[in-house]
């Protein structure tokens, strides 16, 4: 929540178009792509730079984090160069190895297991839309990840039937059904998930004051609807935006600006 209310000051700022808050000045962040993006990148770089400081891409090629140099050297040496390391990867362990070698902070860009800064973004739009996140947020999520988040407090109910799932929410939430590294379930996962596409009617049953939300990029047609993603009850585009207020509050906190 500090985060949270951190980003919403720090996005005041930015939207008034006051450019004197310059925390990160003098300073340059390494941006380690081992994935596409264009949210990620472009929220990370534009962020950073509005606060003052320096961002530098390294895409696919560049680096070939764990076949042209190990993850625990790039992890030394990028930290000699700057004083923040943000990195997409593949394999979760990547992130940790980063973490655990870089003396500097490691903002986790997504992984195959999580994407925390969509998380938070997520979390800062609902905040503003919903006014709470609270009661708020399933393919069967990963089962140690539910309960970690129940016993911080988070009621999680899971349910296969999406009619049952949207009734009376304040927010429903879908994302693409095969993501990076899933691209090869693609056809098996569209059979799967007949039946669970958000559209106007499966909005309509969520009743009035539901919102839709989803990560993107969208396939539309596929997981949602271009009728659904264009309607005013959806809060795609501001959920987008917030990438960067809530990126920006987290790297003012890990760097105690
Ligand atoms: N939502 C998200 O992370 O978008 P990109 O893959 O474009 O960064």
């Amino acid at each position: 929540m500090k985060i949270l209310n951190r980003a919403i000051e720090v996005k005041a700022m930015i939207k008034s178009g006051d450019r004197s808050f310059q925390p990160f000045k003098g300073k340059s962040m390494a941006m380690i792509f081992a994935k596409p993006s264009m949210r990620t990148r472009v929220s990370f770089e534009t962020g950073f730079f509005l606060l003052g400081g320096h961002a530098v891409y390294l895409g696919p090629d560049d680096i070939q984090m764990g076949k042209r140099e190990e993850t625990r050297d790039v992890a030394r040496v990028l930290s000699g160069y700057n004083d923040i390391i943000m990195a997409r990867v593949f394999a979760h362990q990547d992130i940790l190895d980063l973490a655990k070698y870089a003396p500097v902070p490691v903002i986790n860009g997504l992984t195959d297991y999580n994407h925390p800064c969509q998380i938070m973004a997520d979390a800062l739009t609902m905040l503003e839309h919903v006014g709470r996140i609270e009661n708020t947020k399933g393919f069967e999520p990963d089962a140690k990840t539910v309960e970690i988040a129940r016993s911080a407090g988070s009621k999680i109910e899971i349910t296969n039937d999406p009619k049952e799932a949207v009734k009376g929410a304040d927010v429903v939430y879908t994302d693409v059904w095969a993501s990076m590294g899933q691209k090869e379930e693609a056809e098996y996962r569209k059979k799967v998930f007949q039946g669970f596409m958000v559209d106007e009617a499966l909005m309509e049953m969520a009743g009035p004051k539901a919102f839709l939300m989803h990560c993107l990029p969208a396939e539309r047609g596929v997981e949602v609807t271009d009728g659904a993603i264009e309607a005013p009850n959806s809060i795609v585009f501001p959920q987008a935006e917030n990438r960067m207020h809530a990126q920006n509050a987290i790297m003012l906190h890990m760097l105690g600006a």
